[in-house]
């Protein structure tokens, strides 16, 4: 089974598809981490043309609940989530040659494997023929506030304000790319998650899976 978890800035949709993977067992890919790799490699090199960034020294491998990228045979994780880093990726995301490398680069690694995949074009681009979309979706501000948070818990000094206009300038690029624009596939179970917690989510989102696997 392949089920493609989509969904703007701070929706949650990590969390969901993280807890989704552990639950049923099936590997988690974050596609966002893949980018944010990408741009840090961007930001350590004088990287002239996007597309020799396939090149680099990179490695992802995705396992249950965990996405794990390595650069050079080490591994990064926590420099990956720095606003700076969120920024460059949106940026490198806008660029069509690079995204169809990367949906390419996608499919190859999970090939015939079944997986929780995580993103922004899982369910559009990537995997169109998955068995089961959502689309993770809150309030700007609430996204804000738990990224906010989520910073401030990392000891990243922000502000609430710099947090929400990060957010919607990234939502903003995001979404008016000419090509490959963000969008829910029109397949797509729509989950808002404002005012719910990841439990509620989760077991909403199991609810919509079970019913789809009976109907079968
Ligand atoms: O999901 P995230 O915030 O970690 O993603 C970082 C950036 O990468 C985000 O601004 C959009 C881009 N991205 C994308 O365009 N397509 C994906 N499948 C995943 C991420």
């Amino acid at each position: 089974m392949k089920i493609a978890v989509d969904g703007p800035a701070a929706s949650g949709k990590s969390s969901v598809a993280r807890e989704l993977s552990k639950i049923l067992n099936l590997p988690y890919l974050e596609t966002g981490k893949v980018y944010r790799l990408f741009a840090y490699i961007a930001s350590q090199n004088k990287v002239k043309y996007p597309l020799s960034l396939f090149n680099e020294d990179f490695d992802v491998v995705f396992d249950i609940g965990i996405t794990r990228v390595f650069y050079r045979g080490k591994e990064l994780s926590e420099e990956l989530y720095t606003e700076e880093v969120s920024t460059e990726a949106s940026k490198l995301a806008s660029l069509p040659e690079l995204r169809e490398k990367m949906i390419e680069f996608f499919r190859a690694l999970v090939g015939q494997r079944q997986v929780v995949a995580e993103g922004r074009d899982v369910g559009t681009h990537i995997f169109p023929n998955a068995d089961i979309k959502f689309f993770i979706t809150a309030d700007p501000r609430e996204r804000a506030r738990r990224r906010y948070k989520d910073l401030v818990s990392k000891g990243i000094k922000v502000t609430y304000e710099e947090v929400l206009k990060s957010i919607v300038e990234r939502d903003k690029r995001d979404s008016e790319r000419p090509l490959y624009p963000f969008r829910p596939a029109e397949d797509a179970i729509i989950v808002d998650t404002t005012n719910k917690t990841l439990e509620e989510v989760v077991k909403e989102i199991l609810s919509y899976i079970l019913q789809k696997h009976e109907a079968e």
